[in-house]
């Protein structure tokens, strides 16, 4: 999808994702020291805006600028005069160069690019990770077309936590997790995502 089309999508509705963060997000980050976060496909910024409201400086970087108007206002209600711990930056990730080492978290979640466009994000997302950061990237596993539920219909957008160890090898950084989890969906068989945790270590 594009980036109209992802505009028409958060137009169609008032919120297409949760309010509250992502449950891998969650877990990963809740127990962290605040620091410099980025979020990598950002969408309304659910991520972005939970990792602010805990203290960190969370930058949002996003091609939809329909989602990113969404987030700035949800940042204003939700952080009032904290509001400018993130920053919302409207921009095609596979043009978007972070800066090297400077952020304590890297959070990818859902984005869904074919092989080949995805490799050089991850790896920039990767030399992003500041020494003693993370790099978290959450995903609809390649296995969740057959058996899992939810998410995009085209093979050529999903991917497995292996696959993204195969695109950040050479990066230096150190594999904490790599596996695909089951994630409970309402009313339906579980979802599952892929998870990849890395770390550079200090
Ligand atoms: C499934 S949504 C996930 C949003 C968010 N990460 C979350 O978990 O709530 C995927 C997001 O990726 C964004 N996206 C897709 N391709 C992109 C690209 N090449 N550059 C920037 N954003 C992109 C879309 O606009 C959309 O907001």
């Amino acid at each position: 999808m594009d980036s109209d089309q992802w505009d028409r999508r958060y137009a169609a509705k008032d919120l297409v994702w949760s309010a509250g963060p992502n449950r891998w997000v969650e877990e990963v980050a809740a127990d962290l020291p605040p620091g410099r976060a980025l979020d990598l496909a950002a969408g309304e910024g659910r991520n972005a805006l939970w990792l602010a409201e805990r203290g960190w400086s969370a930058t949002a970087v996003d091609f939809s600028a329909v989602a990113l108007d969404r987030a700035r206002s949800l940042a204003g209600q939700r952080l009032g005069e904290h509001a400018g711990r993130v920053t919302l930056i409207r921009a095609d990730v596979r043009d978007y160069p972070p800066d090297p080492a400077g952020f304590d978290l890297v959070v990818i979640a859902y984005l869904q690019l074919e092989a080949e466009l995805r490799g050089p994000v991850m790896r920039s997302a990767a030399a992003a990770v500041a020494s003693g950061g993370l790099l978290l990237v959450v995903a609809h596993d390649s296995d969740n077309l057959a058996h899992g539920s939810g998410g995009p219909q085209d093979p050529a957008v999903l991917y497995s936590a292996d696959d993204v160890v195969a695109d950040i090898d050479g990066c230096g950084l150190r594999v904490v997790r790599a596996e695909p989890r089951p994630r409970p969906v309402e009313g339906t068989r579980d979802a599952i995502d892929a998870f990849l945790l890395a770390t550079r270590d200090r």
